[in-house]
């Protein structure tokens, strides 16, 4: 595979970050300066792009990227990008810098954002990372890995203290819009109850769960509740309380300690191989695609496809963490 018409690449990073986007980075850079291609990084996000803020990235600026965490391009949520005056902008200073192919590594909204230039001429390949994993076309996204790992390590922890006090532990995990994390995490931490934006769970159920639980014998009960659960995390800690069913609530936030930390093995691998596979794409020809996980195979999507559907969370994983919990 060789390129016959790009000279120079451009790569950026938008959206919350995810951990292992520096190593996609790292492998963009590398896999393109490997075929003769320069490389432009683009700071902030489309803000950036917008803006005109780039940063030629040679081979020793990417040294050291892999284990770390966040992105050394640094992201942006751009409200402005959805303006096509801006939009406009944005391609101005990509033809001046002379950038003919563009890689963006984001969640959902970026790949909108990846897909609008797309369909402006600009040869756009986009590499999945969100820690929601909630993105359509790939079976994983860069950065749930390492999410899940830490929340793991976290429940972990807090169920010491919940089992020492006998004490039902509310844990808010991030997804304001999709309950992936909060699923997997109850099925790996052995959670009494995953709360998720996908389904309406009443308080009472939540209720009877925790007084199961210390019926049954259990020393502690842990609540799983997503960012974007319709039950606020407080309103049910007291509604808990207030029932008197034997444990006494405590609550945490689990917050942005999700996003932050080095990627583990697999989000590194995963990165390492969705950059090279961009690059492979664009040197091929190929553009208005995002690489994605089918299987074992890193293989392209139409980004018209990704941004009309939104990844679900598989409901017999929800499922199996509620009968594994008895
Ligand atoms: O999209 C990733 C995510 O971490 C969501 O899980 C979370 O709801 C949101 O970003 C938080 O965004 P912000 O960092 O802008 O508060």
């Amino acid at each position: 595979m060789m390129s016959p018409s790009l000279s120079t690449i451009g790569v950026l990073t938008s959206g919350g970050d995810a951990p292992g986007m520096n190593a996609a980075i790292r492998a963009v850079t590398r896999t393109a300066l490997y075929h003769g291609v320069q490389v432009i990084g683009i700071l902030n996000g489309f803000d950036g792009l917008i803006n005109g803020e780039f940063r030629p990235l040679g081979a020793r600026d990417v040294g050291g990227i892999l284990p770390r965490g966040g992105t050394i391009l640094q992201t942006r949520r751009s409200e402005r990008f959805f303006e096509a005056r801006y939009q406009r902008e944005a391609i101005r200073h990509l033809n001046e810098a002379g950038i003919e192919g563009l890689i963006v590594i984001g969640g959902e909204g970026s790949m909108h954002g990846a897909y609008a230039l797309s369909q402006q001429g600009v040869r756009v390949v986009g590499i999945p990372a969100s820690i929601d994993n909630d993105i359509w076309g790939t079976n994983m996204s860069i950065g749930v890995d390492t999410a899940l790992n830490t929340i793991m390590d976290a429940v972990d922890k807090l169920r010491d203290t919940a089992s020492s006090h006998n004490r039902a532990f509310l844990i808010e995990t991030m997804g304001r819009g999709c309950g992936y994390l909060a699923v997997m995490a109850g099925i790996i931490c052995g959670a009494e109850m995953v709360l998720i934006p996908e389904v309406e769970t009443k308080v009472e159920e939540v209720i009877a769960a925790v007084e199961d639980a210390y019926r049954r014998g259990k020393a502690h009960a842990i609540i799983l509740v997503a960012e974007g659960a319709s039950i606020k995390i407080h309103d049910l800690a007291q509604a808990i309380d207030q029932a008197d069913v034997g444990f006494k609530t405590r609550i945490t936030i689990l917050g942005h300690i999700q996003r932050g930390g080095s990627p583990t093995a697999y989000d590194r691998l995963l990165a390492s191989r969705m950059g090279f596979k961009a690059v492979e794409t664009l040197l091929a020809g190929e553009h208005g695609v995002m690489v994605g996980l089918k299987g074992r195979l890193m293989e392209t999507v139409p980004l018209s496809q990704v941004i009309e559907h939104q990844r679900a969370v598989n409901m017999e994983y929800y499922q199996m963490a509620r009968i594994l919990a008895r």
